[in-house]
């Protein structure tokens, strides 16, 4: 087990004997008449100011060695400790302290960040409570806890105590600013207008804070009734007339914009913006689609290439922090360990990505690849790929298209989040079939369907589909060797439900 590393009393009092004899700020320390230990506390405080934590720690380590019971030395040798990445042996020298003067509100407000930097989530909001049980007013106890919260991704425990945090008097624009993020990323635009109305007041000079507050103005003011040209043109008022750049970033907003209110279940504000996209630029793939969904289309039976392709190149460079970083998606790391547990040890395999978007599954699938291919419609996507350099091969092509014209060539197929883009995956499953070796292992995802039917579009423009049709479809060709109930990622309404699919070709 851990313990804090502590010299015995005597060598700590030689030690201190000969520190004293090189540094004349230690030998003054003793000479104004404290005793050792208090001189090796003042000592080593001021060499955790002057930021040498390591050397701190060893001052600390002989004052606690010869007043163990003074509770500001081990906390002092917790808060070094941790400074210099030693965040386990900090939680016990904190806990130490806190043994010895519980009330102590600033300790357990310092344990409980160590124990999140620990990973100790639990852990971490037992202590930060109880600070702010013993100091109710501290705000930074609350805006810590509103990071754990935040780092758990949960939001709404977030906003509560950045909430808090406000009504104790902290108004930084940077917590402003954060409650409205954490307003704006659960769809609560009014609050999340208001709070960035306060951030900007409270810094103009920040422009990222002024963007977002023209943002949640724009979804609050078309959600309340308000036309999109007038949403619009308050959106832009900084910018009358626009330049090429302007009108192509209004584009991209629009788009956002729509997907965003669409995700929400904001289904008619959602039309009348795709509307306005259309009406700008009527061949805009993406406006068309999302349109086509959100009025209730007939037949549609997977998203058009030209969607895709528009759509994830307008994505490519926020997808990992919003997808990973928010959302909590990680079907990636969920699907490659389900292929990767039917591998055999050491062998090697030709091994496709299928819709490899950003290339996060291909960094896991390279250990065992002999050849790694990506497949992706976007370019920016594949793009982004490139940049991870574990591809031997990126293609930009239709999967199915693709897939039909390869026959033989893989031993694994991977795709991770992208049967959602097919509603009908009768193709894909005939074509995967061509592509793949004989006992070769298809690995997929997809989104749940709720309620009756095969599949279904969603007000997402994805598809959700029924376990039992993918079972069925895959039957022919394929033996089916594991299903996995699982999280895809959250939304607004909490966790998204899916399944993961691991099927062998037939030999
Ligand atoms: C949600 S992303 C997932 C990317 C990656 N597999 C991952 O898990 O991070 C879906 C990807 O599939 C691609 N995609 C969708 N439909 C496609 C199709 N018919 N052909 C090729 N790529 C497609 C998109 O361009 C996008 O990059």
């Amino acid at each position: 087990m851990l313990m804090p590393q502590i010299p015995t009393a005597p060598v700590a009092a030689q030690t201190i004997t000969e520190w004293a004899a090189s540094y004349p700020t230690l030998a003054a320390l003793l000479e104004s008449g404290l005793a050792p230990a208090q001189a090796a506390l003042r000592w080593g405080l001021q060499l955790l100011k002057a930021s040498a934590a390591a050397d701190a720690i060893l001052v600390f380590r002989a004052a606690a060695a010869l007043d163990p019971n003074d509770a500001s030395i081990w906390t002092n040798l917790g808060v070094a400790l941790d400074r210099t990445g030693a965040s386990a042996e900090a939680a016990l020298c904190l806990l130490r302290a806190l043994t010895l003067a519980p009330q102590q509100a600033d300790t357990w407000l310092l344990l409980g960040v160590v124990r999140g930097k620990l990973g100790d989530n639990a852990g971490a909001e037992v202590a930060l409570r109880t600070s702010i049980d013993l100091k109710p007013d501290s705000a930074t106890a609350w805006q810590c806890l509103a990071l754990l919260k935040e780092r758990q991704r949960d939001y709404a425990g977030a906003i509560d105590c950045l909430g808090a945090c406000v009504a104790l008097g902290e108004r930084s624009a940077a917590i402003l600013a954060n409650l409205g993020k954490l307003y704006y990323q659960t769809g609560r635009l009014q609050e999340a207008h208001d709070a960035y109305e306060r951030a900007v007041r409270a810094d103009a000079s920040n422009p990222h804070f002024e963007r977002m507050f023209r943002k949640a103005r724009f979804l609050r003011d078309v959600l309340i009734g308000a036309t999109v040209d007038g949403a619009l043109a308050t959106y832009m008022d900084h910018l009358d007339p626009l330049g090429a750049v302007e009108a192509r970033e209004q584009m991209a907003w629009l788009e956002t914009a729509a997907g965003l209110l669409s995700g929400w279940g904001h289904l008619e504000p959602a039309i009348r913006v795709c509307r306005k996209q259309l009406e700008l630029v009527p061949s805009s793939a993406s406006a068309r689609y999302l349109l086509d969904v959100l009025e209730g289309a007939p037949g549609l039976s997977r998203a058009p290439d030209t969607y895709i392709a528009e759509s994830f190149d307008a994505f490519a460079e926020g997808f990992d922090a919003q997808l990973v970083g928010v959302l909590g998606y990680d079907v990636p790391q969920q699907l490659c360990s389900l292929l990767l547990s039917q591998l055999e040890a050491g062998r090697k395999y030709a091994v496709l990505d299928a819709g490899c978007g950003t290339g996060l599954c291909g960094l896991l699938l390279r250990p065992i690849a002999t050849a790694l291919v990506g497949v992706d419609l976007s370019k920016k996507m594949l793009e982004m790929s490139e940049r991870r350099a574990v591809y031997d091969e990126l293609v930009r092509e239709e999967l199915t298209e693709y897939l039909g014209s390869q026959p033989g060539r893989f031993e694994l197929i991977a795709a991770a989040d992208v049967l959602l883009y097919f509603g009908d995956l009768g193709p894909l499953f005939k074509k995967s079939a061509v592509a793949m070796r004989p006992n070769g292992l298809l690995a997929l995802s997809i989104e749940l369907l709720e309620g009756e039917g095969d599949f279904r579009v969603l007000s997402s423009g994805r598809f959700a589909h029924a376990p039992g049709y993918v079972l069925r479809l895959a039957e022919e060709q394929f033996e089916l060797v594991r299903t996995v109930d699982t999280t895809l990622r959250l939304d607004l309404h909490g966790r998204v439900p899916g399944t993961l699919f691991l099927f062998r070709r037939r030999a």
